[in-house]
């Protein structure tokens, strides 16, 4: 009505006020695909109604423009500083991607400049600090760089300053203790220059955030940050500082939150944190502190308390426990002593306690749960005794619960069992006796129930096999009996049944065909009877399967042949009858001993009268056969003197060559001998020499010399630099044993293999491209297109997925790299290089796990740090080091890269800076989407834990996915990875190792 109203008064057209054609100028520099400033018609009259913007009054002039979340892209339009009144300036999260030009000193009434999550690059402009209304400066999130201006101390009303997540690498300049006025310090997050914490900043008195965690700090905290009495949240976590925790800090008296995890902070929590009675939050976990947690500090109203993997010591005082707010205690991996408080719960609603891997004792408190919130429970390998408390019985709030490896004892109460929210119930290693209660029907979200190793009776309650979500039920090493319930046999979602070494009976019914995803099946050392039934053939995925040790009768199932198990136990049992041919194996040497009635083509089986008489017949023939060897031996011995004496040294050492060929060959060995000159060596290394031999008929392969045994002097084999006697014998030996075997496109042809006492030699199909490594990171590796490095990934993947699901036995590589895969003329791939490759051990009980540690440096998966299990996981990381290296064409562990590894380097680039600074920038960026989901394969295969990573068969097929542009899947991949993008100090990680 009012416009109109003016529209009557005046008939004449308005022509845009100068403001209005300020911001024409500036929507014009913008490239603008979302339309977001349509509404900025040149035909009005005054700017103020258009979006984004605001005036003082309704035609005055221009004081804030907020042009948030538009999707602008382009330089910084400058010309906005010629608005005179404009005091609110807000860009963020927009593209603009020019440097910030030193005339922005020109907005001389600018308050606020938001200009965060932007892609702005350069220098920090030194002007900024010339406009001296300026309140509120947030660059976060730009691609900044150099150092701080000196002209930044000069802030005469700067009360916010927020460089976080540039690429700042200057150091951390003391003037900035010179703006008084400041409030918030935020400068995370920057690849500075190591630097000490300016004491000067204990000058910034009105200060309230002090945020610098990931700054590279090093040195002590200084005493002066104690001066700040405003600060309300300190946060100097993932830095290098070290010394003690300045008592001092006992002076911030209003500060709610410490955080000062992963330093190498020592000494002790100082009592004087007593005084600070705002702090909710206390973070130092992951130094070095020690000592005891003080009395004093438990007078304060925390809510959050982490001190884990510190050396802490001593008791918990029994005033924690008076604290009114706590809810989350975590002091696991310390060495704490004594009980815990025994009012612990009662004043505060607790919700995660974890004090795991600590030497507390003595009873559970009773009250833990008293408020009704507990959730989780972690208090595994402890020495706490006694009962579990009945008033837990009735917290329902419990989901995780992991007891083990204390010395709990007595039976656990009924109503435990029966949690409605407890998805993991661990009481492994304690002393728990009596039975498992029917309430245990109400535990609708179990899926974990691992009760091995105490002294449980009874029989599995009927109730069980509603237990829909079950997944894992490891009850071995108790005193169980009784026949396992028909209800059991239908749990669908069973991945692990683990009954081994109780006394259970009874017989296996055809119901076991519901077990779709059982993957191990352990009964042995128990009394079952009876057949066991053909349906087992039908269980798909299962692996792992021992019945050793029980009163099993009647024929082995001819249906067992269907099945991919890496380990077979069925043992001491009354088996009878044909073994079925296909199992009568090597690798089941050991699996079927101890069935006098059973009979195959294997040792040990079929009577033990007949093995006695036909051991006699061996050792008689064996007489004969060595008597025969030494006549001849004596005989080729002296023929051989006699030869010797005129023939030439060199056609000598021929003759003594053994000859292993695993495929038609059209060559001899001694053609292979004469050219291994010097000259066609085209690789070397700590195995020994790789030589190109182009034979006479015209094919070319690629012989390995490898050294072994004692070296002659004048010989052809001499010894090289970091020859190590036997681990080539054994290398040599991994190599013939595994690839001889083996026939699949992707993998690398081992034609034959001849050796004599000092030397060994293997012949392989050639591979005109040389290894990945090798063209990767040679200048041509630039050239390499995008498809080219998609079918190597693909290629790679299959050659690994064989080995991993169709060869048998399966095999794992433990040596993948860059350097062990080849390319072949038309860049197809191969893996190669089978020294330590293991084949998965199928017969003895023992667990997978190798004396030494394999494989190379940057390739290593994390687990091999803790534990020196092998699996084919370990594989998977490596393989996806292997695509993260073909995406960003660097290598695994580089200078370049810093401290980090490959791995950290893309995740914390991605992070900060986005893909395009991860991708190889030689690669065709019309191609970006899809290497960004290849990327995404690889960090897959790269997560921490190992079983997050897709095995290599569901890898092969999301890369034929996406090979194929399969959009869903991919949104799938995505969507895994992200549920796992948490950094992993929020995780519990005590609870990660010791998952047995
Ligand atoms: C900045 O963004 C604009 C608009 O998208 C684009 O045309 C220009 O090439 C970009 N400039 C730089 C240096 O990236
Ligand atoms: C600032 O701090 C430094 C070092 O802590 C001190 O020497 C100096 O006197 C302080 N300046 C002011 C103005 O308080």
């Amino acid at each position: 009505m009012y416009l109109l109203f003016l529209f009557l008064l005046f008939p004449t057209v308005f022509s845009l006020n100068q403001d209005g054609f300020i911001l024409q100028q500036v929507k014009l520099s913008l490239d603008d695909p979302d339309s977001y400033l349509s509404s900025w018609n040149s035909n009005d009259a005054s700017p103020c109604r258009w979006s984004g913007v605001s005036c003082a009054g309704d035609f005055s002039s221009v004081t804030s423009v907020d042009l948030s979340s538009a999707n602008l892209a382009g330089p910084f339009p400058s010309v906005i500083c010629r608005l005179s009144n404009l005091a609110h300036l807000s860009l963020y999260n927009n593209s603009i991607n020019s440097t910030l030009p030193l005339n922005i000193a020109a907005c001389k009434s600018l308050q606020t400049l938001d200009l965060s999550q932007n892609l702005l690059t350069g220098e920090l402009p030194q002007t900024l600090a010339d406009i001296p209304t300026l309140v509120h400066l947030d660059l976060t999130g730009n691609n900044f760089s150099g150092d701080i201006p000196a002209s930044f101390g000069k802030f005469e009303n700067l009360e916010v300053l927020s460089l976080v997540y540039n690429l700042l690498d200057g150091t951390i300049p003391p003037f900035l203790g010179n703006i008084s006025t400041l409030k918030m310090l935020n400068l995370s997050y920057n690849p500075f220059s190591p630097s000490r914490i300016p004491p000067e900043f204990g000058n910034l008195t009105n200060l309230e955030v002090m945020w610098l965690t990931e700054c590279h700090l090093v040195g002590q905290i200084p005493d002066s940050l104690g001066q700040l009495s405003k600060l309300v949240d300190l946060d100097l976590a993932l830095n290098d500082l070290v010394g003690h925790i300045p008592p001092s800090l006992g002076g911030l008296t209003n500060v709610v939150q410490i955080e000062l995890y992963n330093n190498s902070l020592t000494g002790e929590i100082p009592p004087e944190l007593g005084n600070l009675k705002s702090l909710r939050l206390l973070d130092a976990s992951m130094n070095q502190l020690t000592g005891k947690i003080p009395d004093e500090l438990c007078r304060v109203p925390l809510e959050s308390l982490n001190l884990y993997e510190n050396n802490l010591e001593g008791e918990l005082p029994a005033s924690i426990a008076l604290s009114p707010n706590l809810y989350e205690i975590r002091i696991f991996g310390n060495r704490l002593t004594g009980g815990l408080p025994k009012d612990l719960g009662l004043n505060s609603p607790l919700r995660w306690l974890d004090v795991s891997e600590n030497e507390f004792s003595g009873d559970l408190p009773a009250d833990l749960c008293a408020k009704g919130e507990l959730e989780e429970l972690l208090i595994i390998h402890n020495s706490f005794s006694g009962v579990i408390p009945e008033s837990l019985a009735d917290c329902r709030s419990l989901t995780r619960i992991r007891l083990a490896y204390n010395r709990f004892s007595g039976s656990v109460p009924t109503g435990f069992w029966g949690l409605p929210h407890v998805n993991l119930l661990e009481l492994v290693n304690n002393s728990f006796s009596g039975e498992i209660s029917k309430s245990i029907g109400g535990a609708s979200n179990l899926s974990l129930l691992i009760l091995s190793n105490n002294e449980f009776t009874g029989s599995l309650p009927e109730e069980i096999g509603s237990l829909d979500n079950l997944n894992q039920l490891s009850a071995s090493g108790n005193k169980f009996s009784g026949s396992l319930p028909d209800s059991l046999m239908s749990l669908g979602e069973l991945g692990t049944l683990d009954l081994h070494g109780n006394q259970f009976s009874g017989e296996l019914t055809s119901g076991i065909k519901s077990w779709k995803k059982l993957n191990e099946l352990n009964l042995a050392d128990n009394e079952f009877t009876g057949k066991i039934p053909d349906e087992i053939g039908t269980l798909s995925v299962l692996n792992y399967l021992d019945l050793s040790g029980n009163m099993f009768s009647g024929k082995i199932p001819v249906s067992l042949q269907s099945l991919k198990l890496n380990q077979l136990n069925l043992s001491y049992n009354r088996l009878s009858g044909d073994l079925p041919p296909s199992l009568a194996k090597d690798m089941y040497k050991n699996s079927f001993i101890g069935n006098p009635g059973l009979c195959g083509d294997i040792k040990g089986l079929c009577g033990s009268e007949n093995e006695a008489k036909k051991r006699g017949y061996v050792w008689l023939l064996r007489s004969i056969f060595v008597l025969a060897a030494m006549v001849l031996l004596a005989g080729v011995a002296w023929f051989y003197f006699k030869y010797r004496t005129f023939k030439k040294a060199r056609a000598m050492e021929r003759s003594k060559w053994t000859l292993m060929s695993f495929h038609k060959l059209g060559f001899g060995e001694h053609e292979i001998l004469e050219s291994l000159d010097e000259d066609n060596v085209i690789g070397a290394g700590a195995s020994g020499k790789v030589y190109k031999v182009v034979l006479t008929n015209g094919e070319t392969v690629a012989v390995k010399r490898l050294w072994t045994g004692s070296v002659k002097e004048t010989g052809d084999c001499d010894p090289e630099k970091g020859y190590k006697p036997g681990v080539q014998d054994e290398a040599f030996e991994a190599e013939v044993e595994t690839l001889g075997k083996i026939r699949h496109k992707n993998i690398v042809k081992l034609w034959c293999c001849c050796s004599t006492r000092d030397c060994k030699l293997l012949v392989y199909e050639y591979m005109p491209n040389g290894s990945l490594g090798d063209l990767l990171h040679s200048s041509k590796g630039g050239m390499l297109g995008w498809q080219t490095r998609f079918k190597i990934i693909l290629d790679a993947a299959e050659g690994l997925s064989y080995l991993h699901h169709d060869s048998v036995p399966p095999i794992v590589h433990r040596d993948i790299k860059s350097n062990n895969i080849l390319i072949d003329g038309d860049y197809g791939a191969r893996v190669a290089d089978f020294g330590v490759a293991k084949a998965v051990d199928l017969t003895g009980k023992a667990p997978k796990s190798m004396s030494v540690i394999a494989g190379s440096c940057g390739y290593i998966a994390p687990e091999y740090a803790y534990t020196l299990r092998v699996n084919e996981k370990s594989d998977i990381y490596s393989f996806g080091v292997v695509i993260l290296e073909i995406v960003t064409r660097k290598r695994p562990v580089d200078p370049e890269l810093g401290e980090k590894d490959l791995v950290k380097w893309v995740c914390s680039t991605l992070d900060q800076k986005g893909i395009e600074h991860v991708i190889d920038p030689k690669l065709d960026s019309c191609f970006k989407e899809e290497i960004s989901k290849i990327l995404n394969v690889g960090l897959l295969c790269t997560s921490p834990l190992p079983i997050n990573r897709p095995s290599m068969r569901r890898v092969v097929k999301m890369l034929q996915e996406i090979g194929g542009g399969d959009e869903d899947s991919l949104h799938k991949i995505r969507d895994d990875k992200d549920g796992k993008l948490t950094p992993y100090y929020n995780e519990d990680t005590s609870d990660q190792g010791s998952i047995a």
